[in-house]
């Protein structure tokens, strides 16, 4: 998310400020304060890369930087975005992109290898000289999107993601290894991103296999009670759909499988999963569906929610399934995701509800009237 929509959405500013003093002084043993004037080291807020870095930041730094915005799959942003994200790198582009915006005292050390990115609900910290990212929760932001990961990926845990290195979870932060790479959104063959995502996919699947167990039906209700308050009158023909079977198979899901999360390291033909705050069991369709659909902009998935019921979108979970197991699977799946998106919709933001739940309610609807009239 780019600075500008966290600021419209939340008192951006003092959180930030609030979370880098905290943050800073676990991680460095001593007082740190982090101020919006001032003295102190002045840190730059990029416009371009919405990050935060020295005047000084090193050639690595700032690479890393470019990297994040010169790459596209879109055809027609392509030779633009390159350009931007090319000059905005420069020593000169730095400056021109920003302004001084963070004063922190005392200084951070090794502060021209580190940039700063500022997340939803957590705050990245890349340091390009030790290859290590560190992660630290938002100040007041629910624990959520930190035990998760621990969850996940704590110690002793294998699977196709980047190992933690460390972490301390009542202080709220933890370490991994940076991958050199690039997200799956940025591939710009079309050909290859395909077969990517298809591998993302299969080691998902393999990863979670082992862990799948069936719940009862009102079992997977009880995950879900949340999304079922928003359903209202349509709660009888959801009940119709899906409560015919009396046990749903579920399994550990990564929860915000898009390409964002897929790290591609093409040097070595593999995949690495990021970003593991939506962690949860839900049902085995849930990952695939999301990825294949595009369900985590649900206002443009309508059609390829309907490509997957009929086959022409090729779901591998929904393959040897009936036109009505589709329509279930996939009911299940947006009510799976109005409830995820209700849990990482945080107290602390203003507004009543996630904005993309309205779309939600309207895609499952359209599944359950399909074919009804
Ligand atoms: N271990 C890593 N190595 C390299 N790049 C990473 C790593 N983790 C995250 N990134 C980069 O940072 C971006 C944001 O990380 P992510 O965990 O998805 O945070 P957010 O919660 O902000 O979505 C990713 O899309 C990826 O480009
Ligand atoms: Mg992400």
């Amino acid at each position: 998310m780019r600075i500008a929509e966290l600021r419209a959405r939340e008192r951006y500013d003092d959180i930030l400020l609030r979370t880098l003093s905290q943050q800073l002084s676990v991680w460095h043993g001593e007082p740190f304060s982090v101020a919006n004037r001032g003295h102190g080291q002045a840190w730059l807020e990029h416009r371009i890369f919405s990050a935060y870095v020295t005047a000084e930041a090193t050639r690595e730094v700032r690479r890393f930087l470019a990297d994040q915005v010169r790459h596209t799959s879109n055809r027609l942003r392509r030779l633009p975005q390159f350009i931007i994200g090319t000059a905005a790198a420069t020593r000169l582009g730095i400056r021109a992109a920003s302004s001084s915006k963070l004063f922190v005292s005392p200084h951070i050390p090794n502060a021209n290898h580190l940039a700063i990115l500022p997340g939803n609900r957590r705050i990245r910290f890349f340091d390009l000289a030790k290859q290590c990212s560190r992660v630290v929760m938002k100040d007041g932001f629910s624990s959520d999107a930190i035990d998760a990961e621990l969850r996940v990926r704590g110690s002793g845990h294998n699977g196709p993601f980047p190992p933690i290195l460390d972490m301390d979870q009542a202080a709220g932060w933890f370490t991994e290894p940076l991958v050199s790479g690039r997200v799956l959104a940025r591939i710009p063959s079309r050909t290859a991103a395909r077969s990517y995502r298809d591998l993302a996919l299969r080691q998902l699947t393999a990863w979670a296999a082992p862990g799948r167990l069936f719940w009862s039906y009102e079992q997977w209700w009880a995950e879900n009670t949340v999304a079922k308050a928003l359903l209202g009158e349509s709660m009888d023909a959801v009940n119709a759909l899906i409560g015919h079977e009396p046990k749903v198979e579920v399994q550990p899901s990564h929860g915000d499988f898009q390409p964002g999360n897929i790290l591609v390291q093409p040097s070595e033909s593999r995949v690495w999963l990021l970003d593991w705050e939506f962690y949860g069991i839900r049902s085995t369709h849930y990952d695939g569906l999301v990825l294949l659909t595009g369900l985590r902009w649900p206002g443009q998935a309508a059609a390829s929610i309907e490509d997957a019921l009929l086959g022409r979108l090729l779901v591998p979970s929904l393959q040897s399934l009936s036109l009505q197991q589709r329509k279930r699977a996939v009911v299940m799946a947006l009510i799976e995701d109005i409830t995820l998106r209700l849990r990482g919709w945080d107290g602390t933001l203003e507004g009543a509800s996630p904005p993309e739940i309205p779309y939600l309610i309207a895609l499952i609807r359209s599944v359950i009237e399909r074919g009804q009239t």
